[in-house]
């Protein structure tokens, strides 16, 4: 798809129930995932990319927005995996802690991050899988630092091979393969998180020092946050911006 196509595409989008911003944006992204080759397939992750790509082509040839967007929401969902791949060990301390499984957090947060992150942000994401969101974040917002922390491993090797594959330098990208309950939320300007561990038991634990950690910072982070449950922790130095049940979006006051 070339530019012209794009600029077509994101008019498209507009004139159904996108904004104009948000169309541009999902348009770059649907032009971008139709040029690239198929994706590095360790141990055959993605099976079924090139059918879903071409079921995209063939609704942008023939289909109206609403068949567009759903085969390239194939497609994503494909790419994310919704099944991570863990260790006996990794997926022990995942139980302990409550860990939530590896479902996508969508486009939505994606497409409306733009205003919160600029080229020195540092960005995270805790709870990667193999990382796709953050990525997609640098796709569309090259910024200083994504940091993707993940307890899997084998997630985050899938996801080096996912950052090659999508043009993200690999200095802007930095995989922490470890338990989210021991790793301090410091030193970020833009933070992701689809519920990494219940807010119950060690969980309760972690979403407590998580907004203890952000709110003491100078300048304390925008947070995305799905299927929140950090609302409950943090004070009235932060404020909700945006919600809509799925997404919730933070700011500092
Ligand atoms: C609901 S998925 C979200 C995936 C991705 N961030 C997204 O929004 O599409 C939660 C992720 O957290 C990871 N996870 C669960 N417990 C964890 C823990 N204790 N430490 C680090 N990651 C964990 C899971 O492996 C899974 O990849």
């Amino acid at each position: 798809m070339d530019g012209m196509d794009v600029t077509t595409l994101a008019e498209r989008f507009a004139l159904s129930c996108w904004g104009a911003d948000e169309s541009t944006r999902l348009a770059r992204l649907i032009g971008l995932f139709l040029e690239l080759p198929d994706p590095p397939d360790l141990d055959g992750s993605f099976p079924d990319h090139a059918r879903f790509r071409n079921l995209l082509a063939t609704a942008i040839e023939g289909g109206d927005t609403d068949e567009i967007e759903e085969r390239f929401l194939e497609l994503y969902a494909h790419l994310h995996m919704n099944q991570a791949l863990y260790s006996d060990d990794e997926r022990g301390r995942m139980d302990a802690a409550g860990g939530y499984w590896n479902h996508a957090g969508g486009l939505s947060p994606i497409l409306k991050a733009e205003p919160w992150i600029s080229p020195d942000t540092v960005s995270a994401d805790f709870g990667a899988g193999n990382g796709l969101q953050g990525l997609l974040l640098q796709v569309l917002y090259p910024h200083r630092r994504t940091v993707q922390i993940e307890i899997s491993a084998r997630m985050a090797e899938i996801g080096e091979g996912l950052r090659e594959w999508l043009g993200v330098p690999s200095d802007r990208v930095e995989w922490v393969v470890g338990d989210v309950l021991e790793i301090p939320a410091i030193g970020y300007g833009f933070i992701y998180l689809y519920r990494p561990v219940r807010p119950e038991g060690p969980g309760r634990d972690f979403y407590t020092r998580f907004a203890r950690e952000v709110e003491s910072e100078d300048r304390p982070p925008v947070i995305f946050s799905i299927a929140d449950c950090l609302r409950d922790f943090l004070s009235d130095r932060y404020e909700v911006f945006y919600g809509d049940g799925h997404l919730t979006c933070f700011k500092p006051r």
